[in-house]
């Protein structure tokens, strides 16, 4: 696929950023390359945080089905809706989607949920799945919050050092409670995952057949329990 790089709008960083997230999602052989396996009875995908759309763009096109991509962020919707006009591009948050029930046999989100609040997130998501539905996610290990910190530290960003002592914490709150908070100063929501921490929150949203991966990418893979909401 030919990207394209006129922009009807201004491309922002962000939108940089997704682009070459863009390109990793078409290259099968880039290490950074993670996708979701789709199956023909997806007929009705959502992808949470998708940014300008990588991931449907990637993986999810075919005749019929109906591609639904939510974001926090404006210009990264912006984008979406003017290149990629077979996806639906949706303003909302992981926490409150804006979906009735069962609308959706697939969820997918890749690297999102770490910037939400993940008990409350899977309750949503089981919410608009289908009965059986199933969910794809992509997940932040401790490794990359220890990558930061150290990274802040040595730059004396002191701000982002308390900003990522907290994402440890509240990570850590998500293993042992299942329990997390918001940063007080930007009211923002992060944590790091464990596998315990997914599969107890997992199993509390109404989740079976929880399958998780750890190695280049943290993946977690999991079925709406027939009838669960
Ligand atoms: C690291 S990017 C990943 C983008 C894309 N899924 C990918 O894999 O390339 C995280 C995305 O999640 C969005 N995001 C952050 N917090 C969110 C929330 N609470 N609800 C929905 N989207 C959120 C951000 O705006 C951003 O586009």
């Amino acid at each position: 696929m030919e990207l394209e790089t006129d922009s009807l709008v201004t491309e922002t960083t962000t939108v940089s950023y997704h682009l070459s997230e863009l390109a990793i999602a078409l290259d099968p052989d880039s290490p950074r390359h993670a996708m979701p396996q789709l199956v023909a009875g997806d007929r009705a995908i959502l992808d949470i945080g998708c940014g300008i759309g990588q991931t449907l763009v990637a993986c999810a096109q075919a005749p019929g089905r109906r591609l639904v991509g939510l974001d926090i962020d404006h210009d990264c919707l912006t984008y979406g809706r003017q290149h990629f006009g077979h996806i639906e591009f949706v303003h909302g948050t992981a926490e409150q989607l804006p979906f009735r029930e069962g609308a959706f046999d697939l969820v997918v989100s890749r690297v999102a949920l770490p910037y939400s609040d993940i008990g409350r997130s899977l309750h949503e998501i089981a919410r608009v799945l289908g009965s059986d539905g199933r969910v794809w996610l992509s997940l932040h290990s401790f490794a990359k919050t220890w990558a930061e910190f150290k990274r802040s530290l040595g730059r004396r960003d002191y701000k982002d050092v308390l900003f990522r002592a907290y994402v440890a914490t509240n990570g850590s709150l998500l293993h042992c409670l299942g329990r997390q908070f918001r940063f007080p100063r930007n009211r923002r929501c992060e944590s790091f995952q464990t596998s315990w921490g997914m599969r107890r929150s997992l199993e509390k949203a109404g989740f079976t057949d929880i399958h998780i991966r750890r190695g280049e990418h943290f993946i977690c893979t999991a079925r709406k329990r027939g009838g669960a909401q």
